[in-house]
């Protein structure tokens, strides 16, 4: 079996993740699934990236140690993958015993071999991006984040880097493959060509890192130290028998923002302690919000728990891999999340499931029909090059244009059972074996898809696998044995829940607002349910969700907790776009504040003006379709549908009064 070993760049502490990270985990997660799908023996590496001054800043202002900073951080990182059932094989942690000793182990080769001496380093420094700038911005800031840089000199071991170039370059001409996408090669090319100047890799002005080998004024780089990760994940300088069976890394999947560390420093740091390098640096685009890199220091995240809660593991994980154009930027919003999901998974393959489960429910007493010997199959060429297709787009990192090809299925399914009709032959006691057929060749086809859609959606394709009376677990299925004729006739199947029930857009926006609003409000998390692979009919905790208190009794002190004061609405309109919401300017008393509320379908905006309403106005601000909401209206849920009847006063109460 070929072994195949893939990474993810190991995070940094000093932040929570968010969708950023989430999608490169995503990624990988799925090409290890894609791999072994394949046949490939497959070790996937993650971790975090703990040392260094930002984690030892972050760490102050959080009043811990570094350690316990990074404990904090490093666990909750762990706690979300294994909640997305992201299944990493190995987790390293760059503050374990076993990382630092291959930090040593790789600095002394390459030590011993004369490619490190001792010189002094004056310059300009990124904190955030542990960076030594030789290159500022024309105003002065970090090339990478474009912050403030800070003037440092200090006594360091360098890295004799420029004797590297003829060989990096010899390397990537010889191996094209090794820097993907193409744009991100092209720009290590010139760089490396403009030539390389000798590296700093140890500093002496901050503490938290691991320490120089024989000089305890110094700690090692901090991206030495990370990169090694790669290696100590994997037994280096401690299993030597499994290192040398899992390494060289097959594919280092990264964000763009790091690739001159991946394809230049590590490449020759590999060279200079004369260890295999890695086959592939393969580096993707970013995701932005609002049309710039979400980042925690821009302020502008989003967080990965409100989507995996609100409509399931599967549907995120899909609409990163199909909305991305592998390598480039794409961009978030939850507008464009529901509008995929609904599209694609509820009204595409949801209900394709549906409607074949249920025909064969219904005509066939839920046993799977025997097709007649004669019937022809019509997919028989055009599911073999989907499938050739999708493992070119899947081999070649183009995630999108393999989900593509395999909705080419699930659209010419729906397209044979439109001009079938097997609802009219069902009708029709002579036409049963046409019946059969037509039906059996679209469940051959549910599975032929559910299987390619495995590595994006493990846990639908293994619902569907289940439903259609297969046994086993899909995961377990190899490509190359992909054949017509899996299913065996007579055998049950399962018909449950839909895969992916529809949802209503603007709910399920809001309910994804307000999660997320409600984990930053909570701030670190709590261990928390595992997130639902499936929509949720209520809204399932996501991580740091407060859980109700003991017997569900709150104090008068908690009650006291809401302001609740009566307001006037001022004005009320609709909100283009947005058929479920007004826009209210609601006077509370002291300001005049723009309300957001879920009223429209029930209530005229003219006949609100000058009605009084009850108010939560302490409520922390947040945009519903876009537009700021700065408190409650408050209002009974009535009937099955949910209607909402505004609260209001049988007795004049003046505005801005207070409600006890
Ligand atoms: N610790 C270093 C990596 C060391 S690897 C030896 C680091 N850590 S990080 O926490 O900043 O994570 C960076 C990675 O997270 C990026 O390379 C990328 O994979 C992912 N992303 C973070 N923000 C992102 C977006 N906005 N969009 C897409 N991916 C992003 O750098």
């Amino acid at each position: 079996m070929p072994k195949y070993y893939l990474t993810t760049p190991i995070y940094y502490v000093n932040a929570r993740p968010h969708i950023g990270h989430t999608y490169t985990t995503i990624v990988a997660d799925t090409i290890a699934r894609y791999r072994r799908m394949r046949g490939d023996d497959v070790v996937f590496l993650t971790g975090t990236d703990e040392h260094g001054q930002k984690v030892e800043r972050a760490a102050k202002s959080a009043g811990v140690t570094p350690l316990q900073y990074a404990d904090r951080i490093s666990a909750e990182y762990r706690r979300l993958w294994d909640q997305l059932d992201l299944r990493y094989d190995r987790f390293i942690r760059t503050t374990e015993w076993r990382h630092e000793r291959a930090v040593h182990n790789l600095l002394l080769k390459a030590r011993d071999a004369g490619h490190i001496y001792k010189g002094f380093y004056e310059g300009l420094y990124c904190v955030s991006d542990e960076f030594y700038v030789d290159e500022p911005t024309p105003e002065g800031n970090c090339p990478i984040c474009g912050r403030a840089l800070e003037k440092i000199r200090e006594e360091n071991y360098y890295f004799k880097l420029s004797a590297f170039t003829d060989r990096l370059l010899k390397h990537y001409e010889d191996h094209p493959e090794f820097i993907q996408p193409e744009a991100r090669r092209n720009e290590v090319l010139s760089f490396v060509r403009s030539g390389l100047r000798d590296l700093s890799v140890s500093r002496t002005s901050i503490k938290w890192g691991i320490p120089w080998p024989d000089d305890e004024k110094h700690v090692i780089y901090v991206w030495y130290d990370a990169l090694t990760s790669y290696m100590s994940g994997v037994g280096y300088g401690d299993d030597e028998i499994q290192y040398e069976k899992v390494w060289p890394a097959d594919l280092h999947l990264i964000g763009k923002e790091i690739i001159r560390f991946h394809a230049v420093y590590w490449p020759a740091f590999l060279m200079a302690a004369d260890e295999p390098l890695p086959r592939q640096v393969v580096a993707h685009g970013w995701w932005t919000f609002e049309g710039e890199k979400m980042s925690k220091s821009r302020g502008n995240i989003r967080l990965a728990q409100p989507a995996a809660s609100v409509l399931g593991v599967d549907a995120l994980r899909y609409f990163l891999l199909r909305e991305m154009v592998f390598g480039q930027d794409g961009s978030f919003s939850l507008d464009s999340l529901v509008g995929r999901y609904n599209s694609d998974l509820a009204n595409g393959l949801g209900n394709l499931a549906s409607r074949v489960l249920t025909m064969l429910e219904q005509n066939f007493g839920g046993l799977i029909p025997e097709p007649p010997a004669a019937a022809p199959n019509p997919f028989a060429d055009e599911w073999r090059e989907a499938a050739r297709a999708y493992q070119q787009s899947f081999d070649a990192f183009a995630f999108s244009q393999g989900l593509q090809e395999i909705w080419k299925l699930v659209a010419s399914a729906d397209k044979y059972l439109a001009d079938t009709k097997p609802w009219s032959l069902a009708a029709d006691p002579a036409r049963r074996d046409e019946l059969a057929s037509v039906l059996y060749n679209s469940a051959e086809l549910l599975r032929i898809v559910a299987v390619l859609a495995y590595p994006v959606l493990p846990h639908s394709a293994d619902k569907i696998w289940a439903q259609l009376g297969l046994r086993g677990s899909i995961s377990s299925h190899r490509l190359e044995n992909l054949s017509w004729g899996g299913l065996r006739p007579s055998d049950p199947i399962q018909k449950g829940d839909a895969v992916f029930p529809r949802v209503q857009k603007e709910e399920a926006i809001e309910r994804m607002e307000q999660m997320e609003e409600q984990i930053r409000a909570e701030g670190a998390p709590k261990p928390a349910e595992p997130a639902k692979p499936g929509p949720a009919a209520t809204p399932a905790p996501a991580a740091g969700l407060p859980a109700a208190a003991g017997d569900g009794k709150i104090s008068i002190d908690d009650f006291m907790k809401v302001e609740l004061r009566v307001g006037e609405i001022k004005s009320a309109e609709r909100i283009a776009g947005a058929d479920k919401i007004l826009r209210l300017m609601v006077d509370i008393g002291t300001e005049v504040r723009q309300i957001v509320a879920g009223i429209a379908q029930f209530y005229e905006p003219e006949k609100l003006v000058g009605r009084r309403v009850i108010v939560v106005v302490n409520l922390a601000p947040r945009k519903l379709r876009g537009v700021e909401s700065n408190g409650m209206v408050v209002a009974a849920t009535v009937g099955p549908e949910g209607r909402p009847v505004l609260a209001g006063f049988h007795e004049d109460a003046p505005v801005g009064s207070r409600l006890k």
